[in-house]
């Protein structure tokens, strides 16, 4: 059954048409053309899907579409520009804390979303908040540095 949903992303309204149980992420990427989010594993163990819902870090590949209306939904595109990146990103950057980058838009965003609500956070709190971000390439300790480099 395909109903309509009102969505907001990244400050703009959008209506879809879809299913109520078709997962966040496929109506980012395939409707929206919003990229950013990837799709990793599937079954929200990963985080390469990771959006802001109402500021807080989401698996969009297991969050029906449903309950994403009438939420504020940022994706990374919606985090910073080229011309004006978000300091996390810039942070990324500086520590060169990509490899083949799969990742980064979730790390990014979880990282942005703790210093939100936790504008210093200790290397332990760092850690713990991205234990659901997997990095198959091993970039852990740039991505960590690349946290601190955010929080100063
Ligand atoms: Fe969503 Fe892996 S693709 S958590």
């Amino acid at each position: 059954d395909t109903h309509s949903y009102r969505l907001h992303v990244n400050g703009s309204g959008y209506a879809v048409e879809a299913a109520g149980n078709t997962a966040l992420l496929h109506i980012l990427r395939n409707d929206l053309e919003l990229n950013s989010p990837k799709y990793g594993c599937g079954l929200g163990e990963c985080g390469a899907c990771t959006v802001l819902i109402d500021g807080v870090a989401a698996r969009s590949c297991v969050l029906p579409l449903r309950l994403a209306e009438g939420r504020e939904i940022v994706t990374l595109e919606g985090l910073g520009t080229p011309q004006a990146l978000h300091p996390v990103q810039q942070a990324f950057i500086e520590a060169e804390a990509a490899q083949c980058g799969y990742c980064t838009n979730g790390m990014i965003l979880t990282i942005a979303a703790l210093l939100q609500r936790q504008p210093d956070p200790d290397d332990a709190t760092i850690r713990n908040e991205l234990r659901y971000n997997l990095c198959r390439c091993g970039t852990h300790i740039e991505i960590l540095r690349a946290a601190r480099l955010a929080a100063d």
